[in-house]
């Protein structure tokens, strides 16, 4: 039985702007009603103070979508935690595929971002997940286990503090989404590495992503550690994030 309270994020990439964004989030809060799980939104930097006028005083919390694993200074283009804080940002993700994959985001920078964005006062939700290669290969289990080992090493006094989020590339933006088995076997390969790490680590949110929907949004989320979800596509839709929204309790 999972009885912890449930967190749906939003990652909105690279998409929006300024109109967009105004109308996705009243059409949000309009049918929101009384969640019954957290609720956070990653938007892209240049937004993150129109996001935080619109939802001010609403359930909806603030993420960002990276953050840079320098605390300030001569690093042209990052954006710090401690920057991010001063938008009323509560979340940020680290470590999502396509920054490991178009950024050559290594395991130590995803977990030095992380420690940035707890020293900040932060919750990172560090994203781990194995390609289809590697999942054809059956090396499943040690690419995630490698990925959270990293952030476990540098972060282990305060590894309770973070979320985790399980996105298997292969299901990211494919429409292939892991069928409810696949997710909860990893998720529980993952909280097994948790407990060793810490006595906290049942409250750790675990989340998956990966083409989440409205259709399959409900077995996904009843798994017994699968404790939230990570949605790209379907967040950018107010009715299909308002229903993977719904399926979350
Ligand atoms: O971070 C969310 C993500 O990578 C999943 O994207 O579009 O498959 O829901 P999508």
């Amino acid at each position: 039985m999972n009885d912890k309270k449930k967190l749906i994020a939003a990652n909105w990439k690279m998409n929006g702007d300024l109109a967009a964004n105004e109308a996705l989030l009243h059409a949000i809060l309009a049918g929101i009603g009384d969640a019954a799980c957290d609720l956070a939104l990653a938007v892209p930097a240049p937004y993150l103070a129109q996001v935080q006028a619109l939802t001010a005083g609403t359930v909806l919390a603030l993420a960002a979508q990276d953050v840079s694993q320098h605390e300030a200074g001569a690093y042209t283009g990052e954006v710090s935690a401690a920057m991010l804080r001063d938008f009323g940002v509560r979340y940020t993700l680290v470590g999502h595929s396509e920054r490991r994959q178009y950024h050559g985001e290594t395991d130590q920078v995803v977990a030095q971002k992380a420690q940035r964005a707890l020293a900040a006062g932060l919750t990172p939700i560090v994203c781990v997940g194995e390609t289809l290669q590697e999942r054809e290969a059956g090396q499943t289990e040690a690419v995630v286990r490698r990925q959270l080992a990293a952030v476990i090493q540098r972060n282990g006094h305060c590894i309770s503090e973070v979320a985790l989020a399980y996105e298997p590339v292969w299901a990211i933006g494919t429409g292939h989404t892991a069928s409810p088995a696949q997710a909860q076997a990893v998720h529980a390969v993952l909280r097994a590495q948790l407990r060793a790490a810490s006595a906290q680590a049942g409250r750790i949110r675990l989340l998956y992503g990966g083409s989440l929907n409205a259709a399959n949004a409900a077995p996904l989320l009843a798994q017994p550690d699968i404790d939230g979800g990570l949605v790209g596509g379907a967040s950018l839709k107010a009715p299909d994030f308002l229903a993977i929204i719904a399926a979350a309790h």
